[in-house]
């Protein structure tokens, strides 16, 4: 048992996308992949050193094996302490719970998120820092230069830890220990959340279905929601976390969770539905009938926050990512609170929370979440929502169609055209730039361009610049059309295109959505030629 150090080259193209780096498994299973990215972890942030490490993951195939490759390497690289999730497991949004609570210098997430799982499937991970939030630009940035040059690794040639069984160990001189995953987040939740409130709604009749989708939440939706907030077993369902995720995509929207959607649009369907993703970051709720977009989720917990315990001395401020619709601009101002508007991708939330500038943030890729870690917190949200049933004892329909009657609703939908030929993916984004020039105050159909623009970012605490974060067509009434190419796919490139229509009048509001946002498809699709440079007749995936 000793610390060696392994001969290694580099592999080409581990930068860091939206989320950390995500391949197949099958490229991770590469000797010395996964271990030459950790080495540039470890290289990067040499605080890691004498330090203490966060480590879990969503449970996906190759979770196990790659704690085991961590723990050792961490040993080899001098961090004291390791603090893992019993099994391999923990959600994302714990792992930043557990490094803001126990002072650690970062952690690592084993997680795609919500790309499907097993052999054949993705595998990721990612680094996040001393607040708990994802690692800034300039951090993933040199990880992977550090991966363009690396040439040897070190690790600690051992037994694997049994991380199955709660407890303590030590590898070489670091200390391992086993925790629960769920504990320091629940306890975290009670002090948000009023429980008693919520228990008494189930404990009046109402019914809830949370679909875990086989992944991360699992464990926590059912020891929160079942055990401490006394819901009826069976509400939590598909709530063992599975290496495959059984096999299905655990992406919490209308189309993967369509059991769920189907659950709640039956006759005797419950109060309440949500589902979570891969690591449970992510999010989607529904009541009886009715669907709510992330985005006015997040417009509804705004303008709600103050019937909530934990933010009922009001909220600082809030934030979205760009193509996440302006509803909550909506509220910040009639209430007269600051917002931003972010590039795609948590991390941009990090520096506004952390300077208190913002409470609440969120993003239309069924991302919610509030300063209480530094991660968009799936079974946070779905908590929200249900204090907030059970304080107004209203329905969900009824909550978010009287937002839409004081603000005016945003219809909102996503096309994604998944795995496009790169080339034609990118030649589509240059030709849509080519234009933003002349597209001021043209006339569209029945819209005027107001703005036109290549999104860039200037972060108001560090000053630093990100450029070219989605195209943005914006038009006179407010509607808008978006486009960007994804950063966390795996196979070629995806195209998403949002879509925007602001509509004040209350008769409009019951109009379906794609109905509501037709002219504006046929607008997307002309300025930006999809249907002919991409081939497609349509989008893979409409939420
Ligand atoms: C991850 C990130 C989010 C981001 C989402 C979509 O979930 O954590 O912050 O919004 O990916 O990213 P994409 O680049 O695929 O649109
Ligand atoms: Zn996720």
């Amino acid at each position: 048992m000793s610390v060696s150090t392994v001969t290694t080259t580099a592999f080409a193209g581990q930068r860091p996308g939206t989320s950390g780096l995500r391949k197949k498994v099958t490229v991770f299973q590469q000797p010395h992949y996964l271990e030459n990215f950790v080495q540039a972890i470890f290289d990067v942030v040499p605080e890691l050193k004498g330090g203490t490490l966060v480590l879990g993951g969503d449970g996906r195939y190759h979770n196990r094996a790659a704690v085991q490759t961590i723990l050792q390497m961490a040993a080899a690289n001098g961090v004291v302490r390791v603090l893992v999730g019993q099994g391999g497991l923990l959600s994302t949004p714990a792992v930043s719970c557990v490094i803001r609570k126990h002072g650690a210098v970062g952690g690592i997430v084993l997680s795609a998120s919500h790309n499907p799982g097993g052999p054949d499937g993705d595998f990721g991970i990612k680094y996040n820092v001393t607040n708990g939030g994802p690692a800034p630009e300039k951090i993933t940035e040199a990880i992977y230069e550090r991966t363009t040059t690396i040439t040897e690794y070190k690790t600690y040639q051992a037994e694997a830890i049994d991380i199955e069984s709660l407890g303590e160990y030590t590898l070489g001189g670091m200390q391992v220990i086993v925790i629960d995953p769920v504990s320091d987040y629940a306890e975290l939740m009670e002090s948000l959340f009023d429980f008693d409130k919520i228990r008494a709604w189930f404990a009046s009749g109402k019914r809830m279905r949370f679909d875990s989708m086989c992944a991360a939440s699992g464990p926590y939706a059912t020891r929160i929601i079942e055990g401490l907030l006394g819901a009826p077993k069976g509400t939590v369902v598909n709530g063992i976390p599975l290496e495959d995720f059984g096999g299905l995509h655990p992406d919490p929207n209308p189309v993967y969770a369509d059991d769920l959607v189907a659950h709640l649009m039956a006759t005797d369907a419950p109060d309440f539905g949500a589902a979570s993703d891969g690591d449970a970051d992510r999010n989607m709720v529904l009541g009886r009938n009715f669907l709510v977009t992330p985005s006015d989720s997040l417009a509804v917990m705004a303008a709600n926050a103050q019937l909530i315990k934990g933010y009922a001395g009001g909220i600082a401020g809030v934030a979205r990512s760009m193509p996440t619709s302006c509803a909550v601009d909506a509220v910040a101002k009639k209430l007269g609170l600051p917002c931003f508007e972010t590039p795609t991708g948590w991390k941009f939330f990090g520096n506004l929370l952390d300077a208190g500038k913002v409470t609440l943030c969120g993003e239309e890729s069924y991302g919610t979440g509030s300063g209480h870690v530094r991660e968009k917190d799936g079974v946070w949200a779905v908590l929200f929502w249900l204090n907030l049933l059970a304080v107004t004892g209203k329905s969900v329909e009824e909550i978010v169609t009287a937002h839409w009657q004081e603000y005016g609703r945003h219809f909102y939908s996503r096309h994604d055209y998944e795995a496009v030929d790169t080339d034609a993916a990118n030649g589509l984004m240059t030709h849509l730039r080519s234009q933003l020039a002349s597209l001021k105050e043209q006339k569209l159909g029945a819209f005027t361009v107001a703005l036109a623009d290549d999104f860039a970012y200037d972060d108001p605490i560090d000053g630093s610049r990100s450029e070219k974060q989605g195209i943005r067509v914006v038009m006179t009434d407010g509607s808008r059309v978006v486009f960007r190419l994804s950063g966390t796919g795996t196979e070629g490139a995806t195209l998403r295109v949002y879509l925007e229509k602001y509509a004040a009048d209350a008769a409009q509001h019951g109009v379906a959505t794609q109905t509501a946002l037709a002219e504006l498809i046929v607008i997307a699709d002309q300025l930006a030629e999809i249907k002919t440079r991409t081939g497609r007749d349509a989008a893979t995936v409409v939420t």
